[in-house]
């Protein structure tokens, strides 16, 4: 992108789209749409969802009868499935490749075009099925960054089961937690996984969780670094074991699904108590997840699109597996992260595959930066044309390194906002918007969304406030899985009628949005969410421990970190041993994502009268900031 002219007066650092861009976009007039959508919100994704395959077509495209309960594609009778991969086999895409893999060590590569893509589904699927699983039923998926997670996904979804994907960095308690919750029948899970180099003992680590989790009868194991694990007999099974049975053929009908019914649920952290299973359906989902990424990113069958994500995040639920395959788009699935075993390896992976769109998180984009130039300098990454970015703000700084050394100033940057809720893109540009650096610019087509104060009147502009959206969009989430009390007072009640997303935001005067963070206590860690109370219960889950507060703090490269305060027992001393053990606890307990980056003992935490930590309070001090208002601060 580069800054040049000004087609329109706008205030601030505003990049342009090249006119090379803005002829190969297949979508020019922005505003156009934008006004069409607005005037008409059903026909435009009636008109969006025509475009895939409907086992039934639907009798009403929008139902919000009993709101804050929206139903899409009312009537309509579709699977994911069939529009991820069935539908392509009917095409010239069949013999195209869906996924594109390469291990960490770069020495594997495994490619599955479509026509593969739907043998290796249909197997799992069978194997599955076999071991008793049925539509409606819950499966656990725990496994690394390999072709068969997106395998179980998609198995799951073609014959009506809903998974349930946790994080493979995750541990043993946020795995018993998610497994328990859910009462999955099945866990498909891998030997192990690799990690910049080292093995991380996934199977150990479903072992330890089931030891609490009744429900589970069967484990799928996937081998994938071959060293020695436990097999509990009846209850284990070696999935290169079960690919020789009979009944793993490649042939599997795709179930015939409801729009409404659940697709897939996935944890995420919330203001307070445990995690939240957040449920997203068949129809709706499939909708949302191809439109956005056909006109944000504008792919086409030439391209070779990577999102750097984990698919254990909603990242990568939309946009490694579902929005690029219902697209018909090959998806990179890298098994390393960017910097191991030499800070070049994204570039490499690039440069290797002719990677053309590339989609990352501004924390990995500040790592990066940090080893220079020189890195992605070594490798061909012309490629590319166009990059984006997600996760958390982009500081300008990142977002210019970004532009002129990765996209050579000729790709626009992508900066989309969205959360595990929304399922989909929602606020966000598209090749043929100007962009300013920070900002994700305006809502996507048929949204409209809001600053607001504390009492619900829209902001000023250029005032901070609350970030709320107003329409409902076919990805939507539908409920938290089994709570739907807490899924109304948690999204829709503080300001009736609208969604709070848990943001705090500003516009601009040209309507621009720019995010300044979680008002909640959620934590972004290089991206990641997480819950202060996750972290606090893990804490106390120590001998030692009493009473502890999380909070976040800004951090260089990851954003956030997590900054914690511990009231010991009485009859443990502080010591910095223990500080070291009790980081080592959360990371055993949680995953080495929720490491804090330290712990500070104290002999009181500031609370309200009704006992509840002022986490504000907390944070406010730790960076020498006015405390605010105190007024309900116990003595
Ligand atoms: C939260 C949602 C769905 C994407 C992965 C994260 C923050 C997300 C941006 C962005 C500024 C962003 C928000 C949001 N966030 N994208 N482009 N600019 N902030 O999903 O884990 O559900 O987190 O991530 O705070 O609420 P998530």
């Amino acid at each position: 992108m580069a800054k040049t002219g000004k087609p329109k007066q706008m205030e601030g650092e505003v990049y342009y789209p090249s006119e090379q861009v803005i002829a190969q976009a297949r979508l020019k007039d922005w505003d156009a749409l934008a006004e069409k959508a607005e005037k008409d919100l059903e026909g435009f994704w009636a008109e969006e969802a025509s475009e895939l395959e409907w086992f039934k077509k639907w009798d009403k495209v929008l139902d919000d009868s009993n709101k804050p309960f929206y139903k899409w594609f009312v009537g309509a009778k579709t699977n994911i499935v069939h529009n991820a991969i069935d539908r392509h086999l009917k095409t010239h895409r069949k013999n195209q490749l869906a996924l594109i893999w390469e291990s960490e060590d770069g020495k594997e590569e495994r490619t599955f075009s479509y026509y593969a893509m739907n043998r290796e589904v249909s197997r799992m699927a069978n194997i599955i099925k076999a071991m008793g699983v049925s539509k409606g039923d819950r499966v656990t998926i725990y496994m690394g960054r390999v072709p068969e997670i997106v395998f179980a996904m998609l198995a799951c979804a073609k014959i009506g089961a809903i998974h349930s994907v946790v994080f493979g960095g995750f541990s043993v308690d946020s795995l018993q937690g998610r497994i328990e919750d859910s009462r999955s029948k099945l866990v498909i899970t891998c030997d192990g996984a690799y990690q910049n180099g080292k093995i991380v003992e996934l199977k150990a680590i479903v072992d330890e969780a089931l030891k609490r989790c009744p429900t589970v009868e069967n484990v799928i194991v996937v081998k994938r670094v071959g060293q020695q694990v436990g097999m509990e007999a009846g209850r284990d099974h070696w999935y290169h074991d079960m690919l020789n049975l009979p009944i793993a053929n490649g042939k599997c009908p795709t179930e015939e699904m409801d729009a409404e019914d659940p697709l897939f649920i996935l944890y995420t952290s919330g203001s307070t108590g445990k995690p939240k299973a957040i449920l997203h359906t068949h129809g709706g989902y499939m909708v949302g997840t191809y439109s956005t990424l056909k006109y944000v990113f504008d792919v086409n069958d030439m391209d070779r699109w990577w999102c750097t994500a984990d698919p254990g995040w909603i990242t990568g639920h939309s946009y490694i597996v579902y929005g690029p395959m219902i697209n018909g788009v090959t998806s990179m699935l890298f098994e390393g992260g960017p910097a191991y075993p030499y800070p070049n390896r994204w570039w490499q992976v690039i440069e290797r595959f002719g990677i053309t769109i590339f989609y990352t998180a501004p924390t990995a984009i500040r790592g990066l930066m940090r080893f220079g130039e020189s890195w992605p300098q070594k490798h061909d990454l012309s490629s590319l044309r166009l990059l984006g970015t997600v996760g958390e703000p982009i500081n300008p700084e990142a977002w210019k390194w970004y532009n002129r050394v990765i996209g050579k100033e000729k790709c626009p940057i992508i900066d989309t906002w969205w959360q595990t809720e929304t399922g989909m893109f929602m606020i966000t540009p598209t090749p043929v918007v100007p962009l300013k650096p920070g900002s994700g610019t305006r809502p996507f087509f048929g949204q409209k969304a809001e600053i607001v104060d504390e009492q619900g009147n829209p902001a000023p502009d250029d005032t901070e406030g609350y970030l709320t959206l107003l329409k409902p969009w076919p990805a939507m989430l539908r409920t938290i899985y089994g709570d739907d009390e807490r899924y109304v007072n948690q999204y829709w009640s503080k300001y009736p009628g609208r969604y709070t997303t848990g943001d705090s935001a500003k516009r601009d005067k040209d309507g621009y949005f720019w995010i300044i963070g979680r008002v909640d206590d959620v934590i972004k860690v290089s991206g990641h969410r997480l819950g202060t109370a996750e972290v606090e219960s893990a804490l106390v889950s120590h001998p030692a421990v009493a009473e502890a507060a999380a909070i976040g703090l800004p951090h260089d490269v990851k954003g956030q970190a997590i900054h914690t305060f511990v009231l010991l027992r009485t009859g443990h001393a502080p010591s910095p041993e223990l500080a070291e053990e009790l980081r080592q606890h959360v990371a055993t307990h949680m995953g080495p994502i929720a490491r804090p980056e330290d712990v500070k003992f104290v002999d009181k935490l500031p609370k309200t009268r009704s006992g509840k930590i002022m986490r504000r309070v907390l944070k406010a001090r730790a960076q020498g900031l006015p405390e605010g208002d105190i007024s309900t601060l116990e003595e």
